[in-house]
């Protein structure tokens, strides 16, 4: 697996902009099975290991889950304020949930909780999301176990293809565009604004 270039330069730019926590948070939109998209933010979770793909942690029972497995193209687009710079990832999603048999992925499943803070975990336990409001019991479930993760605990990857840069600063503003062949190779065009 390559590196893609832009990798390199999303950690540096993760790292400018590292004082505003929202800094992590970016908005992957999905294809609902009727056509039209569905967007949401979610936090990014760093990359795993050493590829270029993106983790995002998510509930089992969440509409996204029907839509990823029906169509799981997608689109991340994130915005840095300090630096004032877009980056839209697009490629596809891979769910990883507690039926994955493959055996790094389910280890990267379980490290990814076993990372989350006591409040993250706890939300997986919570009443249905989507579904008509629960009763305040429903929300101050056990404390769940910090080693083994629940099953409605999945972790979400985005592997991009095509990575379209745009930096505001600079007159006139700075445009490129990544794009991954079938063999995993990387070139970058510089484009218009
Ligand atoms: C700041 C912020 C961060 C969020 N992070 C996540 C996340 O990492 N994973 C996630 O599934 N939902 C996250 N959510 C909730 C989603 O935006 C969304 O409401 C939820 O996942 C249900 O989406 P769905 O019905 O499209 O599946 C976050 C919301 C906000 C406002």
């Amino acid at each position: 697996m390559t590196l893609a270039p832009w990798r390199q330069i999303l950690i540096g730019v993760l790292h400018r902009n590292r004082k505003q926590p929202y800094s992590r948070y970016f908005q992957l939109a999905t294809v609902q099975s009727c056509g039209y998209p569905a967007n949401r933010t979610v936090v990014f979770r760093g990359f795993l290991n050493d590829t270029n793909q993106l983790k995002i942690i998510t509930d089992s029972r969440s509409q996204k889950i029907d839509q990823i497995q029906h169509q799981p193209f997608a689109e991340a687009c994130w915005y840095f304020t300090e630096t004032r710079e877009q980056f839209r990832l697009a490629g596809k999603l891979t769910l990883i949930g507690s039926d994955c048999d493959d055996v790094e992925l389910q280890k990267a499943r379980v490290s990814t909780w076993q990372e989350l803070s006591d409040n993250a975990r706890v939300q997986f336990a919570w009443a249905d999301p989507g579904k008509k409001r629960a009763n305040p019991e429903a929300f101050a479930p056990p404390q769940p176990d910090a080693v083994k993760p629940l099953p409605e605990f999945c972790l979400l990857l985005l592997n991009p293809v095509k990575v379209d840069h745009l930096q505001l600063k600079g007159e006139p503003q700075n445009r490129y565009l990544y794009t991954c062949d079938e063999l995993e190779n990387w070139t970058c065009l510089e484009i218009n604004p």
